[in-house]
């Protein structure tokens, strides 16, 4: 301290002359002859100024070095030249900041008090001022808003270890991975903002992989699950946006709990019945069929045109059909979910009255009346093993297909049906699989010995077992193959009304 403040004193006192510019200074002005004998004491004052370790001293440097020192020290605004000189501040000086870059022996010798060092925004060109490093105890860096180019001198810039502040902002300087750079990376990425040094090395890197591979990845991922909710789980899609009749093997294999055992109401030839939960909590009832690769795929198309025209039925004694599922893997029928009690079971479990019989017997008919009338093309089955009952004992045909049924067919088997809804049990056990020789053996015992073959549970009055009488005359004719021929639907209903209409009758009576 007691150096520069000796050697400014000494400028000062040649006031007259210092007011001419730095160049004119060091052109004019010479060291005094006491010059060597104030250098020296200097030293010996205090040995770490950097003009001390020279030996031996090049005196004319020493003092050009204190005309520039003094000058700076004035042009960077700091408050006292005279004592202490922290600072050298030529922000947006273009005009003599590459001057005092030049004066290489200022910087050589650079003084112990500067702590920050501004050089902003002067337009700097060329390569880093290496000369300003020289100054190892600086705090403050600022070369930010030049024009500056090549390498960052990392080499150079490492022996700062007092420097906090460092800002190249603003510079083209080559790439350099701050990363790459130990002393670097202890700044703050703002002080390379725009200087070509690329902030960090890993942020960019991580930017090109998400870019790279990220996106990729997103769309893989969005493709993915688009084809997941399109052709698995459609049920995942609002409403609008799907089917509402196609279901895929996906939903129903979660909607039947993986086809599980549990959930197998029935098999019959060639399918197999689940009972399901939809995703929205519906219960279904799923008809699974099992037929081979080959076919599937034949019959894939015509399959679903089918069942087109099965989703159309709307008949309260007819199964709602929801929907399908057909692909290469499997086909399938999903209606709704009625129970389980089959006409069949209800005979053999709860002895069902007449009067009920007879219900069940004309729902039935009114089903394949409207099947006649509206869907000629739809056959269905009609077996007291395949017709549900409601809980308010209204029965639906649940198992029908598209396909060519005869109308004779239609009414053979609802003949074969009412016989079966009047017989007692056992006797049709009997004729298991021999559906002719059933018939054949209610027509024999007809009319005189009809008490042979009437389930006894149903507790005839005279009256309902002449009811039961014609229905099971009825069901003769239509059973039989040579006058179901001459029969219409029609016929059959208006025939079955007026045995109804006797029931009504009876129950006024009664
Ligand atoms: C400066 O003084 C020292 C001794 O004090 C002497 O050795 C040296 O030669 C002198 N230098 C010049 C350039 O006069
Ligand atoms: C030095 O500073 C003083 C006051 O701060 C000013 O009057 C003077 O012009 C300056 N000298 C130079 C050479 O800049
Ligand atoms: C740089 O200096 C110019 C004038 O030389 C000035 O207009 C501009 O605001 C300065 N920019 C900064 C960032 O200091
Ligand atoms: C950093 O500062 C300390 C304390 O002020 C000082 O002793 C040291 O020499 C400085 N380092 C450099 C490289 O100047
Ligand atoms: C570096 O300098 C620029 C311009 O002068 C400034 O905007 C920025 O905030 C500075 N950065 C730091 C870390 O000081």
């Amino acid at each position: 301290m007691a150096s520069i403040w000796i050697i400014l004193l000494f400028i000062t006192y040649m006031e007259p002359v210092f007011s001419a510019t730095v160049v004119e200074d060091l052109a004019n002005l010479h060291p005094p002859p006491d010059f060597n004998t104030t250098i020296t004491s200097n030293c010996l004052k205090n040995p770490s100024l950097r003009y001390c370790g020279s030996s031996p001293m090049d005196l004319d440097v020493i003092f050009k070095f204190t005309i520039v020192a003094s000058h700076l020290c004035n042009e960077s605004k700091n408050p006292n030249c005279v004592e202490t000189f922290p600072k050298i501040d030529l922000r947006n000086r273009p005009k003599i900041a590459p001057l005092y870059l030049s004066f290489t022996f200022f910087w050589k010798y650079c003084p112990l008090t500067v702590i920050s060092i501004d050089l902003s925004n002067n337009s700097l060109k060329g390569t880093f001022p290496i000369d300003a490093l020289l100054c190892t105890q600086v705090q403050a860096l600022d070369f930010s808003h030049n024009v500056l180019t090549g390498d960052v001198p990392i080499q150079s810039l490492s022996p700062l270890t007092n420097l906090t502040v460092l800002n190249l902002s603003y510079n083209h300087f080559s790439e350099a991975k701050i990363s790459d750079s130990r002393f670097l990376k202890r700044f703050d990425p703002s002080c390379f903002f725009q200087s070509g040094i690329i902030p960090s090395h890993h942020r960019y890197k991580i930017k090109a992989i998400m870019l790279l591979l990220g996106f990729p990845l997103v769309v893989v991922f969005m493709v993915g699950c688009l084809w997941w909710l399109c052709f698995r789980r459609p049920d995942y899609l609002p409403g609008l946006l799907r089917n509402k009749h196609k279901f895929t093997p996906a939903m129903l294999k979660v909607a039947t709990n993986g086809f599980s055992k549990k959930n197998i109401l029935g098999k019959g030839e060639g399918f197999v019945t689940y009972r399901g939960v939809l995703r929205d909590g519906t219960q279904v009832r799923v008809e699974t069929y099992l037929d081979s690769k080959n076919s599937r795929e034949k019959c894939h198309r015509k399959y679903v045109e089918e069942c087109k025209v099965l989703v159309q039925l709307c008949h309260k004694n007819l199964v709602l059909v929801y929907g399908w599922c057909s692909n290469r893997h499997m086909r399938a029928l999903v209606t709704e979910w009625i129970g389980r009690v089959s006409v069949d079971m209800w005979l053999s479990e709860t002895s069902p009255s007449w009067k009920h019989r007879f219900k069940v017997l004309v729902g039935v008919l009114k089903a394949l009346c409207y099947l006649q009338d509206q869907w000629p093309e739809i056959c269905c089955d009609v077996k007291t093993s395949s017709v549900l009952l409601r809980e308010n004992g209204e029965p639906l045909i649940a198992r029908f297909r598209v396909g060519d049924d005869s109308n004779t067919k239609k009414i053979h088997r609802f003949g074969v049906f009412a016989l079966e809804m009047i017989t007692y049990r056992t006797l049709r056990d009997e004729f298991e699989g021999n559906e002719a020789g059933f018939v054949e053996y209610v027509k024999m015992v007809y009319p005189g010995k009809l008490q042979k073959v009437i389930d006894e549970k149903m507790k005839l009055t005279e009256n309902t077992l002449d009811q039961a009488r014609q229905t099971i005359y009825i069901g003769l004719m239509c059973a039989d193959h040579q006058t179901c021929r001459q029969l219409s639907l029609g016929q059959i209903y208006n025939m079955i009304t007026k045995v109804y209409s006797r029931i009504r009758c009876t129950n006024v009576s009664t």
